[in-house]
């Protein structure tokens, strides 16, 4: 199975809002097949299209792997319909390397989409799979859990990158 490379942030991809799918067809089997492939290698509980530098709404995840019964979702086009309540929860990113950061999401989430057939699917969510869905949703509109938490944080995060950088190249 292939396992495709991870754009990391600051990758414009990343930055960039996801495009409608209007065709199920086998080239969109073929990168849902690479993207849980990447998913389970990585590992992650979740990922979007962006993040293997395809702008399309489609999202893989798995919140059940952890407890070492791996079962597939696949969306796509999803839209959040409908959210309430509060959770903080500590979030990481498989594009934001070596970051994590609390971040404040719904606790309560309706998505609906396509699944990988063309069915469609109507998600009802709490806790840890509605923060995955959110998380996932947000890369479609090219936003990242950085853009959740406040600007210092951020900030203290970009400069340690920079700094990576800088060391990296010297
Ligand atoms: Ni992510």
């Amino acid at each position: 199975m292939t396992v495709l490379p991870i754009r990391l942030y600051p990758d414009p991809v990343l930055l960039t809002p996801a495009r409608e799918i209007s065709d199920i067809n086998g080239e969109l089997q073929t990168l849902i097949d690479a993207m849980a492939a990447t998913m389970y290698h990585a590992p992650g509980l979740g990922l979007a299209a962006n993040q293997v530098g395809e702008l399309k709404r489609l999202i893989v995840f798995d919140v059940d792997q952890r407890e070492g019964s791996p079962r597939l979702q696949v969306l796509i086009n999803p839209v959040l319909t409908a959210q309430e309540g509060e959770i903080v929860y500590n979030e990481g990113c498989l594009s934001v390397k070596d970051f994590s950061a609390e971040v404040r999401r719904a606790a309560r989430v309706c998505v609906e989409g396509f699944d990988r057939e063309g069915r469609p699917v109507c998600l009802e969510a709490e806790g840890l799979l509605a923060i995955v869905l959110q998380h996932e949703l947000d890369h479609l509109e090219g936003r990242l859990f950085l853009d959740r938490i406040s600007r210092l944080k951020k900030n203290l995060y970009i400069r340690r990158l920079k700094k990576q950088q800088r060391e990296a190249t010297a």
